[in-house]
């Protein structure tokens, strides 16, 4: 066979692996999640990640643990990733699902604002990420307390 010959057939097996192994997540549900408890137990799970992550990394800020520059950038990179993990168990539990699992029904009828404050924790995350990459301790604190801060203010608004 030849190289291009063998790419093709590699590729095309690797496109039917593929589609094979999606074709359950599709055909379950038009809005990704089986019901409302699925949408909620998903965002939740997210969040969990989220907390784990911060955690370290509060207790890194604070000196309970030795400041550590690798993982501190580390676990600022999966910060990043993880602020976009969320949101869509919030979107796609929809509107017969408003106020589920702990959060509060003015989420819903304030989804500009939610979205905005999403968007910031995001670009905190990033901005915390890039400043975590010197790894100095000294460059770290105020992007951190400036990503607690969305944490907070969020949840008093918008969590039971
Ligand atoms: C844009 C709003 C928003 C931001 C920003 C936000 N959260 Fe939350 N968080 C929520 C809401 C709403 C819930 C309740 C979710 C539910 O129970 O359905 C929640 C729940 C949680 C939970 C509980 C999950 C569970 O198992 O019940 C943890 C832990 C958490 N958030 C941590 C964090 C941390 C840490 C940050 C900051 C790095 C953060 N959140 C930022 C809105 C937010």
């Amino acid at each position: 066979m030849s190289t291009s010959k063998y790419l093709l057939s590699a590729i095309t097996a690797a496109t039917i692996t593929l589609s094979a192994s999606l074709a359950p997540i599709q055909t379950a549900t038009a809005s990704a999640f089986a019901d409302a408890d699925d949408a909620v137990k998903y965002r939740q799970q997210g969040f969990q990640l989220i907390r784990e992550n911060f955690a370290y990394m509060a207790a890194m800020v604070r000196g309970e643990v030795p400041f550590d520059g690798a993982m501190f950038e580390a676990r600022a990179q999966s910060l990043h990733h993880l602020s976009h993990v969320p949101w869509d168990g919030f979107r796609y539990a929809g509107e017969n699902h408003r106020g589920s699992g702990d959060a509060k029904t003015e989420l819903w009828d304030n989804w500009d604002d939610f979205t905005a404050r999403v968007a910031q924790l995001q670009e905190d995350t990033k901005n915390l990420a890039e400043a975590s990459a010197s790894h100095s301790i000294g460059d770290v604190r105020s992007a951190f307390m400036t990503t607690a801060r969305n944490c907070q203010q969020c949840h008093e608004r918008y969590r039971d």
